[in-house]
């Protein structure tokens, strides 16, 4: 019997503050204006997407007091634009990534819940640590929970989420007979959940929602974010778009999903992509690598060094060769907000110099052509075979497309890819699902009631 073909499972991702995004691009449109979040997701609605994905910033990233360039557009509240967004879509799903560090359990499962009422079933949460102190200046606490323990906290945070949202049960609501009202049982969302990071117990105030457990996305790629994620997501946001990479890690999260007594199918991995699509293969390639050079400046270019140097490269010159010297991992951070950790940054920083060097590249040109997580670059034949063949070869369950021009880039991608995906039966013609886990084809969860007190 062969194998059932995969589903390209497709999300769209927003670009906020990074380099990928070319806000200052003549065709731009606002990062801030509802519109631009609204024709989006219009447009992935559209294409069939299974959802709509925004990052979060919670600290304007800064290098000796500069905000950088990319970042001045800012970040509007990511809650509030799904649930703007909620109004204006029917189908597509509302991921939005929440930090589970600066958050509270209760107010996080009140606001997933109720995106999931308000979206009729579509409520996503990529669910993220984050790892510097600097955010943490923002909030109540100061830059507080040591980077080692960031992980029990998001654990602890999910399993208090997920026993909130558990707390009330369809019965819960009853039919008063003799009056014909309907009223809550006495113990409907009882809760008392006691553990290292929160002591809490109450009621909770939403009942259950649709989806009974929103879909958990979740972000991070060290042991202790895989391990979480394998035991807990029902998908990550993965940064390796590009084989052999994207295979290793496929194997690796489903490996430890099964150790953690799941099925591999029940996690799915999505890469982050951009894309560039041409007329003819030649002109895609141009297009890309004039985007390229426009996102990746000098002070990007060594900005992006300073994450794994962790050191002041603001003396290289950026057209110049990559510093000899080596990294300092043991000095306090100086980039504040970094989207993310370099593992190892010896091995990097002499992989980049040998590139370099067999290139012969600049410190700018050796960033432009190693730091793309993923790019689909050809026709739109290509992209799309691109795109079908990563997928059912295992290098991932689907891709979070982003395109480097707000809000107009995806418009391209669903007029002349999607079609293609569709023909080679590999994207729904229409949604089917009644909500965004029927439509990822993940299992629905039961309500245990587990939190009752
Ligand atoms: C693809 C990807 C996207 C991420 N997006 C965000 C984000 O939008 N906001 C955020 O605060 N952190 C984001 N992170 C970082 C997470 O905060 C994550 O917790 C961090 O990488 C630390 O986990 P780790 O040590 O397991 O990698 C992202 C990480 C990855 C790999």
């Amino acid at each position: 019997m062969s194998t059932p073909r995969k589903q390209v499972i497709l999300g769209a991702y927003l670009g906020g503050v990074n380099h990928h995004t070319a806000w200052w691009h003549p065709e731009a449109g606002s990062q801030i204006d509802f519109s631009s979040f609204e024709h989006t997701a219009r447009t992935a609605e559209r294409g069939k997407f299974d959802f709509f994905f925004l990052a979060e910033g919670l600290i304007l990233r800064e290098r000796a007091g500069r905000i950088f360039d990319q970042d001045i557009i800012g970040r509007p509240d990511t809650l509030t634009v799904l649930a703007s967004i909620a109004a204006v879509t029917e189908h597509l799903g509302l991921a939005g990534t929440i930090n589970t560090t600066f958050n509270e359990p209760y107010e996080l499962a009140r606001q997933f819940a109720s995106l999931d009422h308000l979206s009729g079933g579509r409520a996503a949460w990529n669910v993220v640590t984050s790892f510097d102190a600097f955010t943490g200046q923002n909030f109540r606490r100061g830059g507080f929970l040591d980077p080692a323990d960031r992980y029990a906290r998001a654990e602890e945070t999910l399993n208090a989420v997920r026993a909130l949202w558990d707390s009330w049960d369809a019965a819960d609501i009853v039919a008063d007979k003799g009056s014909g009202r309907f009223l809550a049982r006495p113990d409907a969302g009882a809760f008392a959940l006691h553990g290292s990071q929160f002591h809490i117990s109450g009621r909770f105030t939403v009942p259950r929602s649709p989806q009974g457990r929103p879909v958990i996305l979740q972000a991070g790629v060290s042991p202790q974010g895989r391990a979480f994620a394998a035991a807990s997501a029902d998908a990550i946001f993965s940064p390796f778009g590009k084989q052999p990479e994207a295979a290793d890690f496929y194997r690796d999260i489903k490996s430890r999903a099964v150790a953690a007594g799941r099925a591999a199918d029940d996690i799915k991995i999505l890469p982050s992509a951009s894309f560039v699509l041409g007329d003819t293969e030649a002109e895609a390639i141009e297009k890309y690598h004039a985007i390229r050079e426009e996102q990746v400046t000098g002070q990007t270019a060594l900005i992006l060094l300073e994450q794994i140097w962790n050191r002041d490269l603001s003396g290289y010159d950026p057209e110049g060769p990559v510093p000899a010297i080596d990294p300092d991992p043991d000095a306090p951070p100086i980039i504040q907000g970094r989207a993310f950790v370099h593992q190892d940054r010896f091995a990097t920083a002499e992989r980049l110099r040998q590139v370099a060097e067999a290139k012969k590249l600049s410190v700018r040109e050796v960033v432009i052509d190693q730091f793309e997580r993923g790019a689909l670059v050809g026709t739109p034949a290509q992209v799309a075979e691109q795109i079908d063949t990563f997928v059912q070869e295992d290098g991932s369950d689907g891709f979070i497309l982003g395109s480097h021009l707000v809000p107009w880039g995806l418009d391209e991608f669903v007029d002349k890819v999607v079609p293609l995906l569709q023909e080679r039966g590999a994207l729904r013609t229409e949604y089917t699902g009644a909500t965004l886990r029927d439509n990822l084809g993940l299992p629905n969860v039961r309500s245990t009631v587990a939190a009752r007190a």
